[in-house]
């Protein structure tokens, strides 16, 4: 039964009406400002529909601030998704000058450059904003879309057609498909004057420009957004060979030329002390600034040298982000807790006396490890220097020992996990101290479950952190299947509780009243009937489990946690096994460290001896079996195929290099043929279907020959690819 269908009597209208317009407020705040929602849309638009209905029937309730009369204020939910043509890619991060002349080498490297060779860079402003890409299509702007997760992203044409800075045709000149990616920002001063009429309005007050830029573009109507003074700089172009341009710097002029607007000031710069001279000189700027940076970006200006370099994972071999030193806040530390991760590490965590560092209110941060502890000798009560930057989780920077009054107390390291009791073990030469409890410790289990539906894993909307916790709370979950038997498990408690059957009416309906996630309450109700929870929502989380009951391989293997698979490893996973069944056969099989299995396993990228140890040990594990087993028979685990970057004629080959290669590196011959869908092994088998030999070729060569596999030079090689 909702909530809704109540008939309230005038008192209880107002009181509802009250926590409605609370409950509104709070999910506006937290995604506006925090862009972190706890509800679903369907949720939250349910809300605002009862406060409507409520009003018609209470027209007396309506006040001039009410989240129903501040018109358009709803934030926009459900924009169409959309797919990228060309993934949205983050960029890596340097911090200091040494890191800045390792990225210069690390190209020289790639490109086998002389070490006195130059490699112009093209330097320019990181915009803190929100990235974009807009396509056009004979020379019209047909889509603008957000990041998203970088492969799929939001529809916000409608939005993106207000901002002035963004053409909405292009020149003659322009080429007929063209996708412009850049950032949409808020300058200062229009944010400073929005959040004045906010106020003034009685309205949510934005964190910072970003926020509000990000706010501004989800407004589900486009003439609010057109109210709200943003700004376009464009920054690349998606697939820049429909342009005639051969450096970066020639692509962002063409850009300018067709109606963009480039961030200035930029510079092309042709070693490392150009660059530290143009960071300086950004640094000193950026108080100045119209608008908000946190660093400033570094492009290698040769198209060709960009295409040549090309990615790893999820950001471009040819660029990075420079970033400004962090904020720092002097405050007390007022407790150290120890938290336990889903692998079963120990970290302490320091409780601070909040405090705003930057703009944002901090009042945790991150202690590493015990070392980290001992090295900079805190203790609980000191007043501490900490500092964050950009959305790294804040630090502990050092202690102001002067500000000791001896009251201070050192904070002894526990070697028992705090949740589970078990000892808690340092190996030799981990910084980190494990729970040795695995399977027993409740901690780990919830930080596993919480891993498993998050967002790049199962995904399941309506089941965050928090959900999982009251679930495990009240003993509904133990282990990952049980999420998909939550369903039934709820239908068979609503037959006990019915109160036809008890004949315990009235205190159905008291208990109701009094759930609230009550621990000593011995009797379980159904989900629609704890606090906070209905009909609509118990339904729509039962939809969402449903819903991802046929998952895509990559997200499986990936939400299984084990220790150091991540998500792009557990892509190449996927990708090199193609299904579950295939590869818990060549886990069966590598566990022999001297079969082909393994060899193929270490063969993989990303997969060294300590990943596929973990990797091992995960299914040599009979409970983690049992998991599997009991996952699969909810499951539909999608056979996987890693996505040919091309219909090149080497996708899905497995190619092996060998001997000296004469105009590209081993590096470079790797990435490329990756790139293409290729998948590059170490060692040459029966499976191998190129080997490429270079000059002085050996042992691999001689094999090749031997069991008949295709040997091709340098040159074929790259006749085969296209790239000639
Ligand atoms: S280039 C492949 N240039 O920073 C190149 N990004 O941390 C990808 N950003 O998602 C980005 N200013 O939204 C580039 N001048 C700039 C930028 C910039 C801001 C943002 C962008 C990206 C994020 C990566």
């Amino acid at each position: 039964m909702s909530d809704s269908l109540f008939n309230f009597e005038e008192e209880d209208a107002r009181a509802r009406h009250k926590k409605l317009v609370a409950q509104i407020r709070h999910h506006d705040a937290l995604y506006y400002q925090k862009d972190e929602p706890e509800i679903s849309d369907a949720d939250y638009d349910a809300l605002r529909r009862e406060l409507e209905d409520l009003e018609s029937k209470h027209p007396e309730l309506v006040t001039a601030d009410s989240p129903t009369q501040t018109v358009g204020a709803a934030p926009a939910r459900g924009f169409k998704k959309v797919r990228h043509s060309v993934p949205m890619l983050s960029l890596s991060n340097v911090f200091s000058e040494e890191d800045v002349g390792d990225f210069l080498d690390r190209i020289r490297r790639f490109l086998g450059l002389a070490e006195n060779e130059s490699v112009g860079i093209q330097a320019e402003p990181k915009i803190d904003g929100l990235s974009c890409s807009l396509r056009y299509e004979n020379r019209k702007l047909v889509l603008a879309a957000t990041r998203g997760d970088g492969q799929e992203g939001e529809d916000i044409t409608a939005n993106v057609m207000m901002i002035s800075d963004v053409p909405i045709e292009l020149p003659d000149e322009a080429p007929d498909m063209l996708e412009v990616r850049g950032e949409i920002y808020m300058r200062r001063d229009d944010f400073a004057a929005l959040n004045k009429r906010q106020e003034e309005a009685g309205k949510q007050l934005f964190a910072n420009p970003r926020n509000a830029a990000a706010g501004s573009v989800r407004q589900l109507d486009p003439a609010i957004t057109a109210e709200r003074p943003l700004h376009f700089f464009a920054y690349a172009v998606a697939d820049d060979s429909v342009l005639s341009a051969k450096t970066q710097n020639d692509i962002i002029s063409t850009l300018q030329q067709w109606g963009f607007v480039r961030a200035e000031p930029f510079d092309v710069c042709d070693n490392e002390d150009a660059l530290m001279a143009y960071y300086q000189d950004i640094l000193e700027k950026r108080p100045d600034l119209d608008y908000e940076i946190d660093g400033v970006v570094y492009k290698v200006n040769r198209k060709d040298w960009q295409e040549r370099l090309g990615f790893v994972s999820r950001a471009p071999r040819w660029a990075t982000a420079h970033k400004f030193p962090a904020e720092q806040a002097i405050t007390r530390l007022k407790d150290i807790e120890i938290q336990v991760g889903r692998t079963g590490a120990l970290t302490p965590v320091a409780r601070l006396e909040p405090i705003s560092v930057g703009g944002v209110v901090v009042s945790n941060a991150t202690l590493h490890n015990e070392d980290e502890i001992r090295r900079k000798d805190i203790r609980i009560g000191d007043m501490v220097v900490i500092q964050r930057a950009g959305d790294v989780i804040p630090q502990i920077v050092r202690v102001l020992t002067d500000k000791r009054t001896g009251e201070e107390k050192e904070f002894p390291y526990p070697d028992h996990c705090p949740v589970c009791k078990s000892l808690a073990i340092r190996e030799e030469g981990e910084a980190v101290r494990r729970c040795t409890g695995g399977l027993i410790c409740d901690a780990q289990a919830v930080e596993r479950l919480k891993h498993f539906v998050s967002r790049d894993a199962f995904d399941i909307e309506g089941m965050g952190t928090k959900v999982i916790e009251l679930f495990w709370e009240k003993g509904l979950l133990h282990s990952p299947a049980d999420i998909f038997r939550l369903e039934e498990r709820n239908k068979e408690l609503v037959c006990h509780s019915d109160p036809r059957e008890s004949g315990a009416e009235e205190s159905v309906a008291s208990d109701k009243r009094s759930f609230a996630g009550a621990q000593d309450d011995n009797e379980l109700r159904p989900l629609q009937e704890w606090e906070g929870w209905g009909e609509k929502s118990a339904e729509n989380l039962f939809a969402a489990i449903q819903n991802r009951r046929t998952i895509e391989l990559p997200r499986f293997i990936y939400a299984l946690g084990i220790r150091q698979i991540g998500q792009a490893t557990a892509k190449r996973l996927a990708g090199h096994y193609g299904s579950l069944e295939a590869l818990k056969t060549a886990m069966d099989a590598a566990q022999d460290r001297e079969s082909e299995a393994f060899a193929d396993l270490l063969s993989i990228e990303d997969v060294g001896p300590a990943v596929a140890d973990d990797l091992l040990g995960f299914f040599a594990e009979d409970h983690n079996r049992e998991v599997l087993a009991d996952l699969e028979s909810f499951l539909t685990i999608e056979t996987y195929e890693a996505p040919a970057a091309s219909d090149s004629p080497v996708a899905g080959k497995t190619v092996v290099f060998t001997g000296t290669l004469e105009t590209m590196t081993r590096a470079e011959a790797k990435a490329g043929a990756e790139s293409l869908g290729a998948k590059v092994a170490g060692s040459v088998s029966a499976k191998t279907d190129y080997v490429i030999a270079g000059a002085d070729a050996g042992s691999k060569l001689k094999k090749a020959r031997e069991l008949g596999v295709t040997v091709l030079s340098e040159e074929e090689w790259k006749q085969l690819i296209g790239r000639d």
